[in-house]
């Protein structure tokens, strides 16, 4: 067939999301609902809160993608759904959709890993190179993934335990920003000055895993001391600290990683490639190498279905179909 169109389902977290996707890489419609106004009053998503919405909203989600495309189910080749990692109540509702109009309207289903979606975000802009490094930042995951080719996904580090958008969350949370924190301390960071001396924590010599949990509880002490003591701190100052040591180590281990596996393209990919600071310190480690970095625009950083349709595309491609028997799968391996 010379066109697919794959209709793309996300709801792995707080984005009720569908997408309209041809060949794996045209996007022909792309609506994304953020709960982010109901989670913001508990200070982070509350998963019971998330799977109610998207029960509530996936429908309308749907019918809008179709109506922006101007297309209907009949024309559809297939649907991709995100089957894991994320919460997993939120993730049902998701895949139950999915298996309903699979059903319904005789298409093949695919089940796609939530952070191969997050790195196919790139492949709706241009054609990958292989090899191919990927750094992975978001709410959930800090990882390096090495690609030789399409669909084949090795991870070179990870967080040994917090995940460096859990970390901007909480050190948003530290200094009374709200939720989601990230995007509030990017822009503090901005104005401020990096005068704290945070821990740049880099493992061991020859690891490409990362830690933030120490420069989390670094900021977070360094709060609480000055406070007892009636010191001010400028939050400017604290965003500004922490950012500078956390990118400074992803940038690192970025480019190491890059050189050692001798890779074409780098790819950033997940809601912290939003941030300002790693965009441009990225741009900067990369400006004079041959490798090509490509970092796609914030809409595509964030969680989407476009994404989870140009990774469904290549499952598609390769003829992996997921039965009517497809359950989510909270902890997935990519
Ligand atoms: O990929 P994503 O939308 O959801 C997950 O799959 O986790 O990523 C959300 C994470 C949150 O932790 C949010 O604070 C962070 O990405 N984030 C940012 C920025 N924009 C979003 N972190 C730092 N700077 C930003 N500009
Ligand atoms: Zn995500």
């Amino acid at each position: 067939k010379d066109q697919v169109y794959i209709l793309a389902i996300e709801t792995s977290c707080d984005e009720t999301a569908v997408a309209i996707i041809k060949d794996g890489k045209e996007i022909i419609s792309n609506v994304v609902a953020s709960q982010i106004e109901s989670h913001k009053r508990f200070g982070g998503v509350v998963p019971e809160v998330a799977s109610r919405h998207h029960v509530e909203q996936v429908t309308y989600i749907l019918e809008e993608a179709l109506s922006k495309a101007d297309m209907t189910m009949k024309e559809m080749d297939a649907i991709a759904v995100t089957e894991g990692p994320g919460l997993v109540g939120a993730l049902l509702v998701g895949v139950s959709v999915a298996k309903a109009l699979a059903f319904s309207h005789q298409l093949p289903l695919i089940g796609v890993h939530h952070i191969a979606g997050h790195i196919y975000a790139n492949q709706l802009l241009e054609p990958f190179e292989f090899p191919l490094l990927s750094l992975v930042v978001s709410g959930g995951h800090t990882e390096l993934i090495l690609m030789k080719e399409h669909g084949v996904f090795e991870v070179i580090g990870e967080t040994r335990d917090d995940a460096c958008g859990e970390a901007y969350d909480k050190v948003a949370r530290t200094i009374g920003v709200p939720y989601p924190g990230g995007p509030l301390v990017d822009k503090l960071a901005q104005t401020g000055e990096d005068t704290l001396n945070f821990p740049r924590i880099y493992l061991e010599e020859d690891s490409y895993d990362f830690s933030f949990s120490g420069l989390k509880s670094a900021v977070i002490n360094t709060v609480h001391n000055a406070k007892q003591k009636g010191e001010v701190l400028k939050k400017e100052d604290i965003a500004r600290s922490f950012q500078e040591s956390a990118v400074e180590v992803l940038v690192h281990k970025t480019k190491k990683a890059a050189q050692a596996f001798q890779v074409k393209q780098v790819i950033v990919a997940g809601g912290v490639a939003a941030n300002s600071r790693l965009r441009e310190a990225l741009t900067e480690a990369f400006s004079e190498t041959d490798m090509h970095l490509a970092i796609p625009p914030l809409a595509l950083c964030t969680d989407n279905a476009a994404m989870i349709g140009a990774a469904g595309y290549i499952a598609y491609q390769k003829g992996n179909r997921a039965g009517l028997d497809l359950n989510a799968n909270p902890g997935l391996d990519l």
